[in-house]
């Protein structure tokens, strides 16, 4: 006689019937086409099952070398001691990084991202410095439906007209670090100046933005210098500045291009006669050790700064100098937010990075949290960070030379 195995309670469902049930159709014929293939497994159901508790892998595109070398370092190292903080978990699975070098060059981004995606099959992806890799990779990102959190790159497009549902962004639009402080400037600084900034996207956008708000408030730009990313000698963009007598110079410079250009201007006496200052990446806490006092007095506005008195920020400069030795920098504040955005996200959905990734947008459109920089979320429109902007002056603190923050300027959503 053969023994039947008994069903209880429901009727028994064909495999394929079991599969429908639990996973849809979709799921099914994901696994049917690809799951089976070299596993010897029916269906592709441990694929489908596995795919909860592979590891997350994250795709990280920064620059590691050249002008913002030091910016892809410091937004590494946030995002390492968030990640370690939150024991390389989230939602059920291990995170690990797949980092690529981000250059400067556009073209060198969109291989690496393309690299990243294709080739590595990376889950999610973050990082980008420049603007001009952020808007050359935006296409292939939004096509290949890869969910990307930025943790610099300010290009204007990427959350206005270019925005997707895959493209979120932690840091700033470079609206948000241009547009606040001009009619502070005019009333407080100086009613005419010159503008300048390194020759591509960022550079003009961040002038822009200044501009609108300089110039509504009845301010005037008496020039524009417009010398080339990665520059090394500013010689003759700083005399074209002198040529029109500024009271004052308004410029966006990163990198080791704010290092030469500050200390060159306080050399050829730029800075002498006109007051510096810009947004604050040019005399942020990564240059100004090799600016010095060539910095001093600068005003810059930003969306933190290492002498915010906040617990969150406090907390976090600690744990960053304790685990890098080094002080924290707004990129390292950046990275670090990028990475509590992927892991709340990836906690709140279930770690499920699959298909037309739906809940993962949902659940990162939702991260709400007190950042270091003061309260942090998206606009639940563009994707964009919605955050307060604060006034700074290159001051003493001791011995040091550090930004002190004198005056909130408000909280700022780009327009988008
Ligand atoms: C940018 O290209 O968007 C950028 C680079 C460095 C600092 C700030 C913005």
């Amino acid at each position: 006689m053969t023994r039947r195995r008994r069903t209880i309670g429901r009727p028994r469902l064909t495999r394929r019937e079991l599969l429908t049930a639990a996973f849809g159709g979709a799921a099914l014929l994901a696994g049917a086409a690809g799951g089976t293939r070299g596993t010897g497994r029916l269906f592709g159901v441990p694929a489908v099952l596995a795919a909860s508790t592979q590891p997350v892998k994250l795709g990280v595109l920064l620059p590691y070398s050249k002008v913002y070398q030091q910016l892809g370092e410091d937004i590494t190292s946030g995002m390492e001691l968030y990640l370690a903080s939150a024991g390389w978990k989230a939602g059920g699975r291990r995170i690990t990084l797949i980092k690529e070098d981000e250059d400067i060059d556009p073209q060198v981004a969109l291989r690496k991202a393309r690299k990243l995606i294709e080739s590595d099959s990376v889950d999610l992806m973050t990082g980008l410095v420049s603007s001009a890799s952020a808007l050359a990779i935006r296409d292939l990102v939004h096509a290949t439906k890869t969910v990307l959190v930025i943790s610099n790159a300010g290009a204007n497009a990427v959350t206005r007209a270019r925005r997707s549902p895959y493209i979120f962004r932690a840091s700033f639009s470079n609206w948000q670090t241009g547009y606040p402080i001009g009619k502070w400037f005019y009333e407080n600084v100086a009613r005419s100046c010159v503008a300048g900034a390194a020759d591509y996207a960022a550079g003009h956008e961040d002038i822009n933005a200044f501009k609108d708000s300089y110039l509504a408030a009845g301010g005037r730009v008496a020039a524009e210098v417009y010398p080339p990313l990665n520059n090394t000698d500013y010689a003759p963009y700083i005399a074209q500045m002198q040529r029109a007598k500024p009271e004052a110079i308004f410029v966006f410079f990163a990198g080791s291009d704010a290092v030469r250009f500050v200390t060159q201007a306080a050399q050829y006496g730029l800075t002498k006669d006109a007051r510096l200052a810009g947004p604050g990446f040019l005399v942020e806490e990564d240059v100004l050790p090799a600016q010095g006092r060539t910095a001093f007095g600068a005003y810059s506005c930003l969306h933190w700064a290492l002498t915010l008195q906040r617990p969150e920020n406090l907390a976090f400069a600690r744990a960053y100098r304790a685990r890098w030795k080094r002080e924290a920098t707004v990129y390292a504040m950046q990275g670090y937010d990028a990475a509590r955005v992927i892991v709340e996200a990836l906690t709140a959905a279930g770690g499920d990075t699959s298909g037309d990734k739906a809940k993962l947008i949902e659940a990162m459109a939702a991260v709400r949290f007190a950042s270091p920089r003061g309260a942090f979320a998206f606009d639940p429109d563009t994707h964009n960070v919605v955050q307060e902007v604060y006034l700074r002056q290159v001051r003493d603190v001791g011995r040091t030379l550090h930004n002190v923050v004198f005056a909130s300027l408000g909280v700022f959503r780009d327009p988008g």
